[in-house]
């Protein structure tokens, strides 16, 4: 396999390898590695059918497999196969989305903060993409925290977050209404499980409080360690091309999509890889 570092603050393009033929324990352990190391991994021009795609994740870890709740209008079709999901903005004849997560920008966020064990890595499979837009952007948490001025360090470290997700809405949502809406208290830094360093793990989607401050002064907090996160320095932004195929560390990375207009067809098949409870 050939590897080509992005020239950006994470992330590789990995070219060489067939990913839809069964692959080695040696090679899947390989994988592992290097999304570890790089953070975003690219295999660009796979042809994967659904299935072979869900076997390749089962080699790196327990598949994910969880539809959205039903308060979600979560289109059925965009799960045929358990562990399988469709992030398509794509609408049937009735013009209702095939796709989950269907429209425009989101913020930044990392997949599922607002469970106990939030996913591990995420794949997805570019299937359409738009003429315009629909990039996705990976931020890397390690170098933000790294670089986080001393003052907010001590601000947030051995603080917890909590994290929200209401799919009902591409904003914050309602911290009054949180027993109708999935949440989660997470470490506002982490130790990585599996690289042991320090990253950021607060969002701009989903992080609505800090741990002991009100809602004037998180909000404060969370707006200035936002700012700082998503600056370009930490930023690898991908535009999608039709057989690529994207691995990241869900908790190394925050990731968000940018604009693209209704009309303009994005289809993506996504899995997941569990994660654990972090510290
Ligand atoms: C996501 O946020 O999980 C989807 C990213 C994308 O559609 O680019």
């Amino acid at each position: 396999m050939n590897i080509t570092p992005f020239k950006a603050p994470l992330g590789a393009r990995i070219e060489g390898l067939d990913l839809a033929s069964p692959i080695s324990e040696a090679l899947s352990s390989e994988l592992r590695e290097l999304i570890h190391k790089y953070q975003v991994v690219l295999f660009p021009q796979q042809t994967f059918t659904a299935a072979e795609q869900l076997n390749l994740a089962k080699t790196l870890g327990p598949v994910r497999s969880r539809k959205l709740p039903d308060s979600y209008f979560s289109p059925k079709s965009s799960y045929d196969t358990p562990g399988i999901a469709y992030v398509s903005n794509i609408r049937d004849s009735d013009g209702m989305p095939t796709g989950i997560i269907p429209d425009g920008e989101m913020w930044f966020h990392h997949d599922t903060c607002y469970t106990e064990e939030p996913d591990k890595f995420t794949m997805l499979y570019a299937i359409e993409v738009p003429m315009h837009g629909g990039n996705t952007r990976w931020a890397n948490m390690y170098a933000a925290w790294n670089t986080l001025p001393s003052h907010l360090k001590k601000e947030i470290e051995d603080k917890r977050g909590l994290n929200v997700y209401d799919y009902a809405t591409i904003e914050r949502p309602d911290l009054n209404s949180l027993e109708k809406i999935e949440h989660a208290w997470q470490p506002a830094v982490i130790t990585h499980p599996h690289t042991n360093h320090k990253a950021l793990f607060v969002n701009r989607l989903m992080t609505c409080q800090i741990e002991g401050l009100d809602e004037t002064e998180s909000f404060t907090l969370l707006e200035t360690i936002f700012d700082h996160i998503e600056q370009d320095q930490f930023i690898y932004e991908h535009t999608w091309r039709p057989g690529d195929f994207i691995i990241w560390d869900n908790l190394s990375t925050v990731h968000a999509r940018t604009h693209f207009e209704l009309n303009d067809k994005r289809r993506l098949r996504r899995c997941k890889v569990s994660g654990e409870k972090l510290m």
